[in-house]
């Protein structure tokens, strides 16, 4: 039985992909580095250090030239996640987790960023998860199993009684090594290998999927 749904936060909650393009951008031209949408697409779910390194594409440098440039690149990131308010939370995903929770469901987000609990606080839906975990939480980031589980734990309830909502191919494989139902939002080269597959936030349907899984 379904007793818990995770939430991934950025691009299923709210879509902060857009400023983190334009962080990593500005890092990228200030260094030289080869950098665009593309490869920002890389970066869903992605840690910050991990993101660092597809960037750099193979360069080698020293962790103290390394950890400057992904501290620059936060510092660019936080100046964006100033602008963000309650407007910013995608379609209906509010609601949507209010009704679960009348449903008793247990509710909460796992996400791979640092900021996360800052994004929550500034989308004034902190109060809604029963369990936050974040890039702190756990040492091995997202595809590895670790954050989902870790969060299952903290609820309380086991893997197989949790629903994760992925927008990131790293985050669908890190909820089904975690051996939890896995729901993909996004096309299917990203999210395909997810149990069920939404091509947007806004069809996300919650009935479907306590149905069909
Ligand atoms: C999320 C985003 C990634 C980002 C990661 C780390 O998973 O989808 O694009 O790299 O968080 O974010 P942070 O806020 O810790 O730099
Ligand atoms: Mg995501």
């Amino acid at each position: 039985d379904i007793k818990a749904f995770i939430f991934d936060l950025d691009g299923v909650i709210t879509d902060t992909a857009e400023y983190h393009y334009k962080s990593w951008q500005k890092l990228a031209d200030e260094e030289g580095l080869y950098f665009n949408r593309e490869i920002n697409e890389q970066l869903r779910g992605v840690s910050r250090m991990d993101s660092l390194e597809i960037i750099l594409d193979g360069k080698e440098l020293p962790e103290d030239v390394k950890k400057e440039m992904t501290d620059r690149k936060n510092n660019y990131y936080q100046k964006y996640l100033k602008k963000i308010s309650k407007d910013d939370i995608l379609d209906d995903m509010e609601s949507k987790i209010i009704d679960l929770k009348e449903q008793g469901f247990k509710i909460a987000v796992a996400s791979s960023s640092r900021n996360a609990r800052k994004v929550l606080k500034n989308l004034k839906i902190s109060d809604l998860f029963d369990t936050i975990s974040d890039g702190n939480s756990v040492e091995n980031a997202k595809p590895a199993p670790d954050l989902f589980l870790h969060t299952a734990e903290k609820l309380g309830v086991k893997a197989e009684e949790c629903v994760v909502l992925e927008d990131a191919e790293s985050g669908v494989e890190a909820a089904l090594a975690a051996n939890m139902i896995a729901i993909g939002v996004g096309p299917d080269d990203r999210v395909g290998k997810a149990h069920l597959v939404f091509s947007t936030v806004k069809e996300i349907d919650f009935e479907e999927i306590l149905e069909k899984i």
